[in-house]
């Protein structure tokens, strides 16, 4: 599901991501771990198709990533790959309810409804109505999960979903994500500092200076 062979990422003479190999079948649980700056956000938004590596050869979801258009790489998050950033990121001028539908909304499908509000059930946050700026960090997070699910991804990308919460909201957090990506046999990269969520999945890379190793 996910293929990376020897991919570098540079940002003048600074070099982010170094040679890095990572292959990921369809429905494993990885964590990618390492100290901060060492390049596990660069590599989560290669994976996602939001940075081009300057060398190297990235497949995601059958989609080659590094000659790909914008459109292609816009389509494959539309329909695909999903991401949970670390503080959730909603939009604070939409509702929950809004927050969840927009991924089916920009990508244009109708009636989706039924799907926002099961995307919702499965996190265990039904409020539709509420603002995001009522919502703790923990259910901002939990609805967050529910936006990346309801597009049905085969790959889900996590920026330390769990960065801003305490451990029991973080336990919550990740329990929700290990389950629903189980759920629909989504194939999962969470990085975290926490050794209780990297515990939690299959694989568990450390990341260290832009080079990845087990
Ligand atoms: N657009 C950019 N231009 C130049 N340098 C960048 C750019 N983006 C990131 N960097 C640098 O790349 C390195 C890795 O950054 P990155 O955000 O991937 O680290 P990280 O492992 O996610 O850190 P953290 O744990 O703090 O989130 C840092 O030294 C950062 O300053
Ligand atoms: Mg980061």
């Amino acid at each position: 599901m996910i293929c990376c062979q020897g991919v570098c990422l540079s940002r003048g003479e600074h070099s982010i991501i170094r040679d890095v190999d990572l292959m990921v079948e369809a429905g494993r649980r990885v964590a990618v771990m390492g100290p901060s700056g060492s390049g596990k956000t660069t590599l989560l938004h290669i994976l996602a198709g939001l940075l081009k590596p300057s060398a190297g050869q990235v497949v995601v979801a059958g989609q080659e990533l590094n000659g790909a258009s914008h459109r292609a790489r816009t389509k494959l998050r539309q329909h695909k790959v999903a991401v949970v950033f670390q503080f959730g990121e909603l939009l604070p001028e939409l509702t929950v309810g809004e927050n969840v539908a927009l991924p089916l909304r920009i990508r244009g499908d109708s009636h989706y409804d039924n799907r926002v509000e099961s995307a919702l059930a499965m996190v265990g946050f039904t409020d539709a109505t509420a603002w995001p700026a009522q919502l703790s960090g923990g259910e901002i997070q939990r609805v967050a999960v529910a936006r990346a699910l309801v597009s049905q991804p085969q790959v889900i990308l996590c920026d330390e979903p769990t960065g801003s919460l305490d451990a029991v909201n973080s336990g919550r957090v990740i329990d929700l994500i290990v389950e629903s990506a189980a759920a629909t046999s989504a194939t999962l990269v969470v990085v975290t500092h926490d050794n209780s969520i990297a515990q939690r999945m299959d694989e568990v890379y450390v990341l260290s200076d832009g080079q990845l190793t087990v």
